[in-house]
């Protein structure tokens, strides 16, 4: 059963009212609370909306996330239109917590199985548009991709823009991208939003790689199978991404297990069908804090605005939804 717009505007709405509650919370240090006003603000919506939703990916196991965990059903049961939905309330909450721009409350929803469950820990992922996809992949060398990239965009190595999150696992990709000079932009958060700009031919980023959570993973993975990207990403183990201590062992060993368990498995090389199998995906993103796509939650005399943008993989469209919410 193919995801309505009717259906596709309601979810829309879930990360605009999970845009709002964190709002109140930017700029207030504090990123537990402005994380929880997102999630019940999400959960609550989705509730209220006529379709059965089972979350994919969410906020993490259910021993640890009392809402929009992993397996958690939303909606209402009885309601023919079945989805899989991968949320993540905030992609930035330590942006929402120090008033930086580019915080969003992002959601991706697609028939039930379409999307791949994994557990939440570390993805590494390599993320294109459309006039690079089958030109990159995650077992090339970076200095092979780079070569791959610059012919498929008809474009010098010196001049492409390759956005990476800035973080200290990263020094030597950065180390390699400085090398060949390339322009490397990074970002300190937020690989969600990194990837789309990658995906969208108008924007200056060529490519979006390194490793984050693999929620923002497959939620990227939805933008890419509908808009007619690429991407490539494979799960990676605690110990791998923060360095090994003891603390980080036991997590690996439990991210093991899990991942046992769902049956997927860490280090492989997951293509972009493996982790969304149908076109039939959508996915909404609501920026708090400004963002170069769309505006951040702002007060005006009478209420506040939101700017939402909503992807259709059905009829590949995109389309940013501005609000007013009157008080
Ligand atoms: P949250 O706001 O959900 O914490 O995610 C922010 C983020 O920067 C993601 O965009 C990215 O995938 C991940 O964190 C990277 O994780 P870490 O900061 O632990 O390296």
């Amino acid at each position: 059963m193919q995801i309505s717009d009717e259906l596709a505007y309601a979810i829309a709405s879930v990360t605009e009212v999970a845009a709002l509650a964190a709002h109140d919370w930017v700029g207030k240090q504090d990123k537990h609370a402005a994380d929880k006003a997102a999630v019940e603000a999400m959960r609550n919506r989705l509730n209220a909306i006529d379709f059965h939703g089972q979350v994919v990916i969410g906020e993490g196991e259910i021993d640890e996330a009392p809402m929009l965990y992993i397996g958690e059903q939303v909606g209402n049961p009885s309601a023919k239109q079945k989805l899989d939905i991968a949320v993540d309330p905030i992609d930035g909450t330590r942006m929402v917590a120090c008033n930086e721009h580019n915080a969003i409350a992002v959601l991706a929803a697609a028939p039930t199985g379409a999307l791949l469950q994994a557990p939440d820990m570390y993805m590494e992922k390599l993320v294109v548009g459309k006039e690079a996809k089958g030109a990159v992949h995650l077992a090339n060398p970076l200095e092979k991709n780079l070569e791959n990239l610059s012919s498929a965009l008809n474009k010098p190595i010196a001049d492409l823009s390759i956005a990476i999150l800035d973080k200290p696992r990263h020094q030597h990709i950065m180390q390699t991208l400085r090398h060949f000079g390339v322009n490397v932009v990074t970002i300190p958060d937020g690989d969600v939003l990194a990837s789309l700009l990658a995906i969208l031919p108008e924007q200056p980023i060529d490519m979006m790689y390194g490793t984050g959570g693999a929620p923002e993973g497959i939620i990227s993975a939805a933008i890419a199978r509908a808009l007619g990207g690429d991407m490539q990403a494979r799960l990676v183990t605690r110990t791998l991404a923060k360095g090994d201590s003891p603390e980080n062992r036991l997590l690996a060993e439990q991210e093991a297990l899990r991942c046992q368990q769902m049956g997927v498995a860490i280090g492989e090389i997951l293509t972009l069908e493996t982790m969304v199998s149908t076109d039939d995906v959508m996915f909404a993103a609501t920026a708090i804090t400004p963002t170069v796509l769309m505006s951040g939650i702002a007060y005006n005399a009478n209420g506040r605005t939101s700017s939402t943008l909503l992807i259709n993989g059905n009829n590949r469209s995109l389309k940013i939804i501005n609000n007013r919410h009157f008080n």
